[in-house]
C-alpha cells in the first residue's frame, strides 16, 4: 500500500488526538476524580424511605467545607427542594430516583445527571462562585416536567 505523505501526516494526527483524549480523560476520572456521574450502587425504589442513607435527605457536613447531598427525584420535584452551600465547598451529590427516568442540571455548570430508580448516582462538584444556581430536570419525565426543579444558593 502506497500513502501519500499528506495521508501520512494525517493518519497520525488523528492517532495522535485519539490517545490524547483517552489518556487525558483517564487522568481526569482517575487522578483528578473529575469522571462523568455514575452509578455507585442499586436500591429498591419501593424502599427508599427505609434505605439509608435516603431515609434522611439533606445537606452534611462531612469534613472541613466538604459536604454531602442526599437527594430524592420524584415526579415532579426534588427533595430537598432548595439547598445552601458555602463558597468553594466540595460537594458530593448522591441521587436516586422514586419513580422514573429524572435529571439532574446545575444550570450555569458542568452539572449533568441521569437519575435512574434502582440506581444511585454520585456526582461531584465544587461552587467557586456564590449566586444562585437554578437545577432543573431534564429527562422527559411526564406532564410536569417543565415545573421541576430546585434552587442552591451559594454564599
Ligand atoms: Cu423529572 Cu423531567
Amino acid at each position: 500500500m502506497n500513502l501519500h505523505r499528506y495521508e501520512k501526516i494525517w493518519l497520525a494526527l488523528a492517532g495522535a488526538m485519539l490517545v490524547f483524549a483517552i489518556v487525558y480523560s483517564g487522568f481526569q476520572t482517575l487522578a483528578l476524580s473529575d469522571g462523568p456521574p455514575s452509578g455507585v450502587g442499586i436500591i429498591d425504589p419501593e424502599k427508599i424511605e427505609e434505605t439509608a442513607p435516603f431515609d434522611n435527605p439533606g445537606v452534611f457536613e462531612v469534613g472541613d467545607n466538604e459536604y454531602e447531598v442526599i437527594m430524592i427525584l420524584r415526579a415532579f420535584s426534588f427533595e430537598p427542594n432548595e439547598i445552601n452551600i458555602p463558597v468553594g465547598a466540595k460537594v458530593d451529590f448522591f441521587l436516586t430516583s422514586g419513580d422514573v427516568f429524572h435529571g439532574f442540571q446545575v444550570v450555569g455548570t458542568n452539572l449533568n445527571a441521569m437519575v435512574m430508580p434502582g440506581h444511585i448516582q454520585e456526582t461531584k462538584h465544587t461552587f467557586t462562585k456564590p449566586g444562585e444556581y437554578l437545577v432543573v430536570c431534564n429527562e422527559y419525565c411526564g406532564v410536569g416536567h417543565q415545573v421541576m426543579d430546585m434552587k442552591i444558593t451559594v454564599k
